[in-house]
């Protein structure tokens, strides 16, 4: 088989890509290693960027996100049982849109069935080769037929534990990590959220966070270590473990229930450099992770999405590679950025060591937040997505 655009992966990345790329006439194939259905199953964060939402917009999946999407002008940080607000609107005049990520690749998945584009879900043993020749190849098997696609470029859209970062020289890859020495438990229930906006929590027993899917449905999370499992964690467990950490009002609304799901997550920063390798081209999770605090996941996967679609549409299009040839630049330097405001709110929200110094410095960072116009600026252009 024969195409232009090989993208390995049907997360987010890959599907926005692909639809993207289709919409422009650039041709693609998706190539999934499981089925449909299991991406479908995996539970995400749900804040959307503004560019974000435009780029779904662009790729014409966005109607159902501003049907039933949540748009929230601000969110609530809630420090030792006291709550502040932090408004994006009045501080940058823009908003984010709290709409699951299942959601989003679902759309994305009904879009691309509905355009005709090529996925090959449950494709195995998938191998890139000749990555620094012009005629790269993706070979794969699906139930014991090997398959080959051969293509002018592949995008490695396949996560953090995908083939593609595997695929390049070691000795041409340098990767950058920290690990935190802690967990995030969350569970989904369908019951109302506690406020009509997100609450960041920041409490001497750890970190928790009260989000939602709509207004009937919620999403909690709390700091775990990284030994616990869910096993341990019946749902009124879960519970008695968030109402303290909570402020009176929001523990005064807490409606409990059972849960519909429930998962522990580690934490995680890397970035992974170049995200350029001939003609492999690395996005989303494959290249770089954040921890979850902050919803920067999928957005940072939409940029690096924005970057290479450009860049490949400009070398299709206008005969030009100069797109291609910044590619790596452009996206590693605002990865950087969601990568220093991941952390920073990681470190600055939760319990981060029993050292009384640390805890004395995330207080006085949170004290300033509240205090300073020009600090809540920040914060807030940060969450609601810089510029491309
Ligand atoms: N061959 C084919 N597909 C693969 C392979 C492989 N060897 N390895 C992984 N995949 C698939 C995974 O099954 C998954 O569906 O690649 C996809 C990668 O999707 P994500 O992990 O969602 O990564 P990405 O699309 O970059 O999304 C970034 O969305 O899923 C979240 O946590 C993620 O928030 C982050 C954002
Ligand atoms: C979520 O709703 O799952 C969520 C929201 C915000 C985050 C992380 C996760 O920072």
């Amino acid at each position: 088989m024969r195409t232009q655009v090989a993208i390995i992966g049907a997360g987010p990345a890959g599907l926005l890509l692909g639809q993207l790329l289709h919409k422009h006439g650039i041709d693609n194939v998706i190539l999934e290693r499981q089925t449909a259905d299991y991406v479908l199953g995996r539970i995400r964060a749900g804040v959307i960027e503004q560019g974000t939402m435009g780029l779904l917009d662009e790729a014409g999946v966005g109607a159902r996100m501003h049907h039933d999407g949540l748009v929230h002008d601000g969110v609530f940080l809630c420090v030792d049982g006291k709550r502040h607000h932090v408004s994006f609107k009045d501080m940058t005049g823009k908003a984010v849109m709290v709409y699951g990520q299942t959601e989003i690749t679902k759309d994305l998945m009904d879009g691309r069935a509905a355009a005709g584009a090529r996925t090959i879900y449950s494709a195995h043993d998938v191998a890139l080769h000749d990555i620094f020749s012009n005629a790269p190849r993706v070979t794969y098997n699906v139930e014991g037929e090997t398959g080959e696609i051969v293509c002018d470029y592949i995008a490695g859209c396949d996560g953090f534990h995908g083939v593609s970062r595997q695929s390049v020289p070691p000795d041409s890859l340098k990767t950058f990590e920290r690990i935190y020495p802690f967990g995030w438990l969350g569970i989904l229930s369908e019951t109302p959220p506690v406020a009509d906006e997100l609450i960041y929590v920041r409490h001497p027993s750890g970190f928790a966070l009260c989000s939602m899917r709509s207004h009937t449905r919620s999403r909690y999370y709390i700091q775990c270590s990284l030994d616990d499992h869910v096993d341990a964690w019946p749902d009124e467990r879960f519970w008695e473990a968030l109402k303290p950490r909570l402020d009176d009002e929001a523990r005064a609304n807490l409606v409990t229930g059972p849960s519909i799901e429930k998962s522990i997550a580690p934490l995680r920063s890397f970035v992974a450099e170049p995200m350029r390798f001939g003609r492999l081209f690395l996005a989303g999770d494959a290249a770089h992770i954040v921890p979850p605090t902050g919803a920067k996941g999928l957005n940072l996967a939409a940029s690096d999405v924005q970057y290479l679609w450009r860049a490949l549409l400009e070398h299709y299009k206008d005969k030009s590679d100069a797109g291609l040839d910044h590619y790596s630049e452009r996206a590693l330097a605002r990865v950087w950025k969601a990568e220093r405001f991941s952390w920073w709110m990681t470190t600055t929200l939760h319990r981060i060591s029993d050292n009384p110094f640390d805890h004395k410095l995330q207080l006085a960072e949170l004290d300033y937040l509240f205090r300073s116009k020009a600090a809540q600026t920040a914060f807030a252009e940060n969450y609601v997505g810089l510029p491309y």
